[in-house]
């Protein structure tokens, strides 16, 4: 059996963990829900939910991963417990499966659009011109190639393909964003796109506080990666001398400027050159931004960058979506990694195609199904690190940490072992029930 490998560098994980939290969740979904829920008022209870919610739970994941130094079947399997909690890593699998197949259909619609901003083909009629490629064969064609090149990065493995290439997209991501987010301050009309999006409005929050916590918990889970076994995953490669509340902690605070950043270019370029956008969503990422860089001039130069700092984001979140099942065939089958990525291409493929031709299949998985995968997982993972791991996950949680790290970590273990997996379990149950109508 060959080593199992391990990132080179702190640094290296780091970039790879933010590579994958940072992704669709921060550029479109984010700056939407603040916008929607308050502004900078939103932002604060945002905050509150990272770091109350989103980094414990991102730590109870961390914690599992370096512990076992497995995939999350064989995590569970190896740490002990019995049964449901295998099952858990099960799902994990699964999670991760479902996952890619939606969003590498995002991540071919992005690829095409990068390349159409060149073209100007999205320029005329951006509604119509997204309509006409969002599902069918052409959607597929780009999902396709989007996994390919997913495919291929995981392939030449943790340290040649994860590490070595999200050294260079995360730091490049939040750059291109940087430099987009100055450029667009200098463009005509922008003041009523920054109100638009960061207007203190504590009267909303007020009047729609647990619809806004729930948005806020579901945004956390799912801009974080957690839940899914991604974080866990990654977490497997870490050395013992990493403090895991450090970087865990650094990943969070990044993630959530990048979320911010790209508010910072999303708004007021939409209100300089398009006007007040009617909706969010995913599409509209490509309906209403689209339309600014068919107005602004230069628009084909800036919709690229825009459309590739975005494919890069989502890249190296596909590719974090990717590691989990490669990992586990790997650890627990004896695969060699490249007929494991090789032989989950085809599976994906397969999963891939039904959100790539149907769009309601692609409205559910994206939506509801995936928010509650993730906060079932998530649930799982805390109760397991303080009651299956217990002292030995506090033991896990202050290695190589310092004093902070030793004063939290019984507070975190009884944390995430009661009040946080309620708290998911509500906002789980008031998102099946607005399933239900
Ligand atoms: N965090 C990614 C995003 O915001 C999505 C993601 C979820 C990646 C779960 C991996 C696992 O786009
Ligand atoms: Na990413």
């Amino acid at each position: 059996m060959v080593e199992r490998e391990t990132w080179i560098s702190r640094a290296g994980f780091i970039f790879a963990a933010v590579g994958s939290a940072v992704g669709l969740g921060n550029i479109w979904r984010f700056p939407w829900l603040t916008a929607q829920n308050g502004g900078s008022a939103f932002l604060l209870v945002y905050l509150i939910i990272v770091l109350g919610v989103g980094v414990p739970g991102l730590l109870a994941s961390f914690v599992i991963g370096r512990r076992s130094k497995r995939n999350p079947v064989g995590a569970f399997k190896s740490l002990g417990g019995g049964r449901v909690w295998t099952a858990l890593g099960g799902l994990c699998v699964v999670t991760s499966i479902v996952l890619i197949s939606f969003y590498t259909v995002v991540g071919g619609w992005i690829l095409r659009y990068l390349l159409e901003s060149f073209t100007g083909a999205y320029f005329t009629q951006p509604a119509a011109h997204f309509d006409s490629i969002a599902f069918g064969t052409q959607a597929f064609f780009y999902q396709v190639v989007f996994l390919l090149v997913t495919v291929v990065v995981v392939m030449a493995g943790v340290r040649k393909g994860i590490e070595a290439t999200t050294k260079l997209m995360t730091p490049a991501i939040i750059l291109l964003l940087g430099g987009l987010a100055v450029w667009a301050f200098y463009q005509p009309d922008t003041a009523s796109g920054y109100e638009f999006y960061l207007a203190f409005d504590v009267q909303y929050l007020a009047d729609n506080f647990i619809a806004v916590l729930g948005a806020a918990a579901g945004q956390a889970l799912f801009t974080l990666s957690i839940g899914s076994g991604t974080m866990l995953t990654y977490a497997s490669y870490l050395e013992e001398d990493r403090s895991l509340p450090a970087d865990g902690s650094i990943i969070a605070l990044l993630n959530l400027g990048v979320g911010v950043l790209a508010g910072l270019v999303v708004f007021p370029l939409l209100f300089s050159f398009v006007g007040e956008p009617t909706g969010g969503g995913t599409g509209a990422l490509f309906v209403s931004i689209a339309g600014a860089f068919a107005t602004l001039p230069g628009g084909r130069l800036i919709g690229g960058l825009f459309f590739f700092t975005i494919l890069l984001a989502a890249l190296s979140s596909s590719i974090s979506m990717l590691e989990i099942p490669v990992a586990y065939l790997v650890d627990e089958f004896d695969y060699d990694r490249p007929q494991a990525t090789g032989g989950l291409f085809a599976l994906v493929l397969g999963a891939g195609a039904i959100n790539a031709f149907d769009s309601n299949v692609f409205e559910i998985v994206a939506g509801p199904i995936v928010n509650q995968l993730l906060t079932l997982g998530l649930i799982g993972f805390m109760l397991y690190t303080a009651w299956i791991l217990g002292d030995e996950a506090v033991e896990e949680f202050t290695k190589g940490g310092g004093t902070i790290a030793r004063t939290v970590g019984v507070p975190w273990r009884y944390t995430v072992g009661t009040i946080l997996p309620l708290f998911l379990l509500f906002s789980f149950y008031t998102n099946v029930i607005s399933l239900l109508g």
